[in-house]
C-alpha cells in the first residue's frame, strides 16, 4: 500500500478486482496499476457518462490520436522545455524526491511548486527537512528540474526521437487544420478525446492518485474570443464551493458556495466559458457518485499556472486525507495553435468572414533599390524590410516626412541596432484602399481536462459505506446504478429442483436487455448479497420455489415472480418475471425509483 491510501479501500480494491499494482509477480513498479474486472467496468462506465455529457450533449466531436508523437510536436507545445518538476536527491541513499512535496508533507506550506525552486531549497534548509527514505538531511542539496516525459525512439536507431504523450490535448491541437475543416471552419467547436497519458512522476504515490500511466478525458473548445459566448443559462443555478486565490492567501480563508451565475457576476471566475464548464463538471461529478460535501473548485495561484494557461481552476476532491486535484479547467488562449502555426508547415488560423465586406487602407512601400544599394551596401535588403514593417506599424511616419515643408523629409529605421535615415521619396510609400471580406484569426482554447483514475478513486472512496444488517457488519459501495460495474446479481435460492436452470435463463434475458449481470449460485444467499454489495451492484434478483410455481404457500410469492432486492436499503419486492428486464433497465437509467415498485 502506498502513502496516503485508505487501507480498507485498497484491500477491497484488490480483493474484489477493482485495481492492483501491476506486475506484482516481478516486484511491481510504482505508478502502474492494472484495473481488474470490476475496475475496468467501472472505468468504462465513468468514461461513457463523460462521453455522454462532454461530447454527445455538447455536440462535440471525439477523436482518438496516437499516444506516441514525434519530438517536434513537443518542441512546439513547450513540453520539451517547460514540463518539469523539482527534484532533490538524497546525498546518502541516492533516492530522488519531489522537492515541493517534501516541503508540503513536512511544513504548513501548500502548493509549494508555486514558490519556485530557490525558495523551496531555502525552506528545506530552514526546516532542516530530511530524506523520507533514510532520514539524511537534504539542506544544501541542489534542486534540479526533471522533465516528466517518457522518451523513446521511433523506428530503429536514434534519429527520430519520440515521446509518450504527457497529455491527450496535443493529439487534438496538431490536427486542428483538419478538424476545423470537419467543423466547416465554424467557431466555436469542440473536440474531445479520452485516452492514456504518461508522466515519469518522480514519486508516484497515493494509489491511483499519482501514477505514471493514467487516463485523461479532455475537451478542447476552439472559440473566437471576440464573439463567442457560452449559454450560461444551462448551468447558471448549479451550486459549487469556490476556493479563490484570495481565500487561499488568507489564513482564515475558506471556499464559498456560489451559483455559477454568482461566480461570474462577482468576477470570481473571469472567463464565462470556464464558468460554464465548471457547471457542467459539477453536474457530472455528482452524477458519477462524488460527494459534493467533499468537492470544491480551487483557483490557481499566480506562480502555479501551467506554461500554456492564462487562467486556471482545479476541481478537487477530499480523498486520502487531503484535497487532491481531479481536473483542471484552463483558458489556454491561442498559445497552442500559435505554437503549432509557427513550428509546423500548416496554417492553424481560421478565416473569419465579416458580416459585410470592409474597405481598409493598406500602406505599402516599394523602395528604390538603386538608391538603397549604394547608400547602405550589404544592409540595403534589411533596410527595405524594415521600411515595410514601419509602413504597417506607423504609416504616419511616412506621411509626416512627405509633409515636410522643405521637401526633404526622411524616415528612420533601425537595423541591427543602427539607425538609418531614408528620404521618403526613395521609399515608394503609398496607401492602397482594399476591400476585405474577412480575416485570418487564431482561435482561443478553453480546456476542461479530467483525470479518470482520480475520478474513479474518488468515487470508490466517497461511495464506501459500512453498516450493520441483522447484527452482521456489512461493507458496501453506494455507487450510482449507471456506473456500477454490475447492474444486477442473479441467484437461484439453491442450485437444484430446476431453480439454477431458471435463474440462468433469467440472467440470459437480462443480458439480452443490455444489462450487466453477475450470476452466482455458490454459498449462502446472505453471503452472495454481501459479495455484490461490496462491488456496488445496486440490485439482486433471487429465483426461488415461487418462481417455478412450487411455493409451499402463497406467502412465499405468486408463481412466476422473483425477489428483487435493493443494495442500499436492502428492501425487497416481488415482481413478475416478464417485467424484470424493463424494470431493471428503468432503475439503472434513473427513470424509476425502487420505492415506486
Ligand atoms: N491538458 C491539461 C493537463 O494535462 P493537468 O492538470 O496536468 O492538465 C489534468 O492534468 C488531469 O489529469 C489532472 O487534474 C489529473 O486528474 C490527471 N493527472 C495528471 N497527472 C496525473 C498523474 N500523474 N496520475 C493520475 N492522474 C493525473
Amino acid at each position: 500500500m502506498s502513502e496516503g491510501e485508505s487501507p480498507d479501500l485498497t484491500e477491497l480494491a484488490k480483493r474484489r478486482g477493482f485495481f492492483l499494482q501491476s506486475a506484482g509477480a516481478y516486484g511491481g513498479v510504482s505508478g502502474f496499476y492494472t484495473f481488474g474486472p470490476q475496475g475496468a467496468a467501472l472505468k468504462d462506465n465513468i468514461e461513457n457518462t463523460w462521453r455522454d455529457r462532454f461530447t454527445v450533449q455538447e455536440g462535440n466531436m471525439e477523436i482518438d490520436a496516437p499516444t506516441i508523437m514525434p519530438e517536434p510536436v513537443f518542441e512546439a507545445s513547450g513540453h520539451l522545455d517547460g514540463f518539469d518538476d523539482m527534484i532533490v536527491e538524497c546525498p546518502d541513499c541516492g533516492e530522488s524526491h519531489r522537492a515541493d512535496h517534501v516541503v508540503e508533507d513536512n511544513t504548513d506550506y501548500e502548493e509549494a511548486e508555486a514558490l519556485g525552486a530557490e525558495r523551496v531549497g531555502e525552506i528545506i534548509a530552514e526546516y532542516e527537512l530530511v530524506c523520507p527514505v533514510c532520514g539524511t538531511g537534504l539542506a544544501g542539496q541542489a534542486i534540479e528540474e526533471f522533465n516528466l516525459m517518457f522518451e523513446t525512439n521511433i523506428g530503429p536507431g536514434s534519429s527520430s526521437p519520440g515521446y509518450l504523450r504527457p497529455e491527450t490535448a496535443q493529439g487534438i491541437f496538431v490536427e486542428f487544420p483538419q478538424l476545423a475543416e470537419y467543423a466547416r471552419n465554424q467557431l466555436p467547436f469542440g473536440v474531445t478525446q479520452v485516452g492514456r497519458a504518461y508522466r515519469n512522476e518522480i514519486s508516484p504515490r497515493k494509489s491511483l492518485v499519482r501514477v505514471r500511466e493514467f487516463t485523461q478525458a479532455e475537451l478542447e473548445l476552439f472559440i473566437d474570443p471576440e464573439e463567442d459566448e457560452p449559454d450560461l443559462s444551462a448551468v447558471e443555478d448549479v451550486v459549487a464551493p469556490f476556493y479563490s486565490a484570495e481565500a487561499q492567501e488568507d489564513d482564515d480563508g475558506e471556499a464559498r458556495e456560489l451559483t455559477i451565475r454568482e461566480a461570474v457576476d462577482e468576477g470570481l471566475v473571469a472567463d464565462p466559458w470556464i464558468a460554464y464548464y465548471l457547471g457542467v463538471a459539477t453536474e457530472w461529478y455528482e452524477r458519477i457518485g462524488v460527494d459534493m460535501d467533499r468537492f470544491r473548485f480551487r483557483q490557481h495561484l499566480g506562480g502555479e499556472l501551467a506554461h500554456y494557461a492564462a487562467d486556471c481552476w482545479d476541481a478537487e476532491s477530499y480523498i486520502t486525507g487531503d484535497w487532491v486535484e481531479i481536473a483542471g479547467f484552463a483558458y489556454r488562449s491561442d498559445y497552442d495553435l500559435s505554437k503549432h502555426d509557427e513550428y509546423s508547415d500548416e496554417d492553424y488560423t481560421i478565416f473569419k468572414q465579416y458580416d459585410e465586406p470592409v474597405t481598409v487602407e493598406r500602406p505599402t512601400v516599394d523602395p528604390d533599390m538603386s538608391y538603397l544599394g549604394p547608400e547602405f551596401g550589404g544592409a540595403a535588403g534589411d533596410v527595405a524590410d524594415a521600411l515595410e514593417t514601419l509602413a504597417e506599424s506607423d504609416p504616419d511616419a511616412f506621411r509626416d516626412a512627405a509633409d515636410d515643408p522643405e521637401g526633404d523629409g526622411t524616415v528612420t529605421v533601425e537595423v541591427d541596432g543602427e539607425s538609418h535615415e531614408v528620404p521618403v521619396g526613395q521609399t515608394g510609400f503609398a496607401v492602397e484602399e482594399v476591400t476585405e471580406s474577412g480575416e485570418h484569426i487564431l482561435p482561443h482554447v478553453v480546456e476542461p481536462s479530467l483525470g479518470i483514475d482520480r475520478a474513479l478513486y474518488t468515487v470508490l472512496d466517497h461511495c464506501y459505506r459500512e453498516d450493520e444488517i441483522d447484527g452482521e457488519e456489512r461493507t458496501f459501495l453506494e455507487l450510482p446504478a449507471e456506473v456500477a460495474p454490475t447492474t444486477v446479481g442473479v441467484f437461484p435460492l439453491m442450485d437444484r429442483d430446476g431453480l439454477g436452470e431458471r435463474a440462468r435463463e433469467v440472467a440470459a434475458d437480462l443480458r439480452e436487455q443490455g444489462l450487466s449481470v453477475a450470476y452466482d449460485d455458490s454459498g449462502a444467499i446472505g453471503r452472495r448479497y454481501r459479495r455484490q454489495d461490496e462491488v456496488g451492484t445496486p440490485f439482486c434478483v433471487t429465483v426461488d420455489y415461487a418462481t417455478v410455481g412450487e411455493a409451499r404457500d402463497e406467502d412465499e410469492g405468486e408463481p412466476g415472480t422473483v425477489t428483487v432486492r435493493e443494495r442500499d436499503t436492502t428492501a425487497q419486492r416481488r415482481l413478475p418475471i416478464e417485467e424484470l428486464p424493463e424494470t431493471l433497465e428503468a432503475l439503472r437509467d434513473g427513470d424509476l425509483e425502487f420505492a415506486e415498485l
